[in-house]
């Protein structure tokens, strides 16, 4: 069972550039175009968040072009650069997720192979911060959730990382309520893992009796600054994250998007 993770798209308005460096829109084409050359086909593909950068309508307009003709396919997640009432007007699948600028927390129940799966989202956003945050109401949600899902394999899904990557800027500015979080996770031994974005760079720690996976952007990724400088990124591409999820756990993969290429060394052939 596949899981493909495209993350932290950031699309612009047409004709408009991060930076005026790199084509984000271009970029998640490419991510896109990659997950068809990957077999299996990914049984579900997650946004994990920032799929604009400026949460503005002609943005998602952009995003919603990009994208193409699926976007009841894709499992969105709400990232701090997006807007709630944005992704809402996008998404056809999040009508029945509240509305307006309520929290898009829900989940999907699946039936795979004679297993049974859930996919936890949770929205870590608080309108107009960088921070992200889990509050009371939310927790006790995922509690009530996962109390009703034990017997099924669970994989939570969110923008924000719960755990510290050591990248000063993005400690820094953090997620609110992820001991809080943490402590309602290992609660429940049947959580597989928690997968999230904003990072810009792949990372994974042992969290809250699971394994917790930050991933790289299909737009630009962080440089990996551990001495607290300020925000700069790198020269590495767009990259995606695809969860190889069996009954014996997640095993989480991450690759460049476009043409990896493929050659068989002699040894092997
Ligand atoms: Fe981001
Ligand atoms: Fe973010």
């Amino acid at each position: 069972m596949l899981v493909a993770q495209l993350s932290d798209p950031h699309i612009f308005a047409r004709g408009k550039l991060m930076e005026g460096v790199v084509d984000t829109a271009a970029n998640l084409s490419l991510a896109l175009a990659s997950l068809e050359n990957i077999a299996p086909t990914p049984d579900f593909i997650v946004l994990t968040g920032d799929l604009v950068n400026d949460g503005e309508p002609e943005q998602y307009d952009h995003l919603k072009e990009v994208l193409g003709t699926s976007l009841d396919s894709f499992i969105v997640v709400a990232g701090n650069h997006d807007d709630r009432a944005g992704l809402r007007a996008v998404f056809p699948q999040l009508s029945s997720v509240g509305s307006g600028n309520a929290p898009i927390d829900y989940v999907i129940d699946a039936e795979r192979d004679g297993r049974s799966l859930s996919l936890i989202v949770l929205d870590t956003t608080v309108p107009g911060e960088h921070a992200g945050a889990l509050d009371a109401t939310q927790l006790e949600w995922l509690d009530v959730q996962l109390g009703e899902r034990c017997d099924r394999e669970v994989l939570i899904v969110q923008h924000h990382p719960p755990f510290n990557s050591g990248i000063g800027f993005m400690d820094t500015y953090g997620m609110h309520g992820a001991e809080a979080e943490a402590a309602v996770v290992a609660k429940y031994p049947n959580v597989a893992a928690v997968i999230s974005g904003h990072l810009h760079r792949p990372a994974t720690a042992a969290w809250g009796g699971t394994v917790a996976f930050a991933s790289p952007s299909t737009a630009a990724q962080v440089s990996p600054s551990f001495n607290g400088e300020t925000t700069s990124y790198t020269d590495e591409p767009g990259m995606l994250s695809l969860h190889w999820w069996t009954d014996e756990g997640v095993a989480s993969h991450v690759q460049p998007i476009g043409d990896c290429g493929r050659w068989v060394p002699e040894w092997a052939k």
